[in-house]
């Protein structure tokens, strides 16, 4: 062989070290098809299979990349895959997308717009009193903007179980009355006087009283309207017009109990149910109070109760952004990562590579490869592997995805 041809050899493993894709061999037939590896062979990905064969640590994923690369087509074709295999779906939708989806499945997504119809109890996500005084007390804490006291707690706990008492459903008005009368029997209880637990409880019950006659009127303050389907195999909760509110904190509260409520369910049909918990574009609501905790709680949660938690992003900055370096949400984003233990990589400017290189533990040669991808195509790092995917769609599927509509000349 002469100089100018001859070509490096090394086996495969070394070869690796430079470019990861060369003999990664797929991750074998069982999961859901996304596409094409790079050796033109199909790339099937689920997290549960490769959780029981040791490849991944953790169900979890993170998907990031830049503005229209397709991260929100994957997630969509992700979740129709899966969903005929009998998954379920819990998907935040800030941006509003996801209509198409629940229209091929059937599904009507939760819209929740101030004065729009759809209302939500918060309470009823969980029938158990333990479960609703928590929850209360987190709807609670997030419309006072801040920590209750432990006089606040008790009397939010016994308002609430006054209410139970009279009432089939509790709601947050009936609890609010309660709390600026309370009764003879609540002060009993407190060991105190009727007119001193009024006064006790009455930052508290201004806060709600706020939340169900304030802004966001005609959301959370009553029963939840007919039609709306919690138990649905794909539950869309549509944030679109309250992502910049305060609802969103209430929201996260009602989710984490609809979640917690999941998960008992789950937990008593081992093996049977998996649940896929979708936040796409979620650091824009990040911010909100409570969004980070309920990302963490939920990520730590999914080994034990078989979830998938699935996180859309633009950049890794974005995390970051959400608050000061070292800050909580900082910390949360730290965390979040190092618990995503796949971690789905679209096309990223030059200037976003070292960062994500970084954060995400890249090789060179991956992190170059950044910025070459093409819409479609991503950089999949499944626990220590990579491969280079190009997601493919069906006709069907290109019509669930398309977000395009809007840029197009002649669209109507
Ligand atoms: N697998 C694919 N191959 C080629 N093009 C695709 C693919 N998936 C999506 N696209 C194209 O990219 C467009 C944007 O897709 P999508 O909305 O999923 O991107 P995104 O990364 O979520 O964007 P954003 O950051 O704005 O949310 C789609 O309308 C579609 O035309
Ligand atoms: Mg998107």
């Amino acid at each position: 062989m002469n100089a100018a041809s001859a070509g490096h050899r090394v086996t495969t493993r070394h070869a690796q070290a430079i470019y990861p894709f060369m003999a990664s061999g797929g991750l074998g037939g069982r999961g859901t098809y996304i596409g094409r590896d790079a050796n033109g062979g199909a790339f099937c990905f689920d997290p549960w299979v490769l959780y029981d064969d040791g490849v991944l640590d953790d169900p979890n994923a993170i998907v990031i990349g830049k503005l229209g690369q397709g991260k929100s087509a994957l997630v969509k074709t992700l979740l129709w895959r899966m969903l005929l295999f009998g998954r379920r779906a819990f998907v935040l939708d800030v941006k509003r997308e996801y209509g198409a989806l629940c229209a091929s499945v059937g599904v009507k997504p939760v819209s929740l717009t101030p004065g729009g119809g759809v209302r939500l109890n918060p309470l009823s996500a969980r029938p158990e009193e333990h479960a609703q005084i928590e929850l209360l007390r987190a709807i609670a804490t997030t419309a006072l903007g801040e920590a209750l006291n432990q006089v606040e707690s008790s009397v939010l706990r016994e308002a609430l179980r006054t209410v139970r008492a009279r009432e089939t459903e509790p709601t947050l008005p009936l609890i609010t009355a309660v709390m600026f009368n309370p009764s003879a029997e609540m002060a009993a209880r407190l060991q105190t006087s009727q007119e001193q637990l009024a006064a006790d409880g009455r930052r508290a019950a201004l806060a709600l009283q706020d939340l169900c006659e304030g802004p966001l009127k005609g959301l959370f303050d009553g029963p939840t309207s007919p039609g709306i389907d919690l138990d649905s195999r794909l539950l869309v909760l549509d944030l679109h017009a309250v992502r910049d509110s305060p609802a969103v904190g209430i929201l996260m509260a009602c989710a984490t109990a609809w979640m917690s409520a999941q998960f008992a369910r789950m937990a008593g049909r081992p093996g049977r149910e998996r649940l896929i918990n979708v936040a796409d574009e979620s650091w824009k609501i990040i911010q909100h109070g409570g969004l980070g905790e309920w990302f963490q709680s939920n990520f730590k949660l999914a080994r034990q109760f078989g979830v998938m938690n699935l996180v859309v992003l633009h950049k890794l900055g974005d995390l970051q952004a959400a608050g000061d370096a070292g800050s909580r949400a900082a910390r949360i984003a730290e965390g979040l990562i190092a618990d995503a233990s796949t971690r789905v990589i679209y096309h990223q400017d030059e200037s976003q590579v070292g960062a994500t290189r970084e954060l995400l533990g890249l090789s060179e040669t991956e992190a170059q490869l950044l910025t070459e991808l093409r819409p479609g195509q991503a950089l999949w790092r499944v626990g220590s592997r990579s491969f280079i995917v190009q997601h493919q769609r069906s006709r069907i599927e290109h019509a669930l995805t398309d977000t395009d509509t809007g840029m197009r000349i002649n669209a109507r």
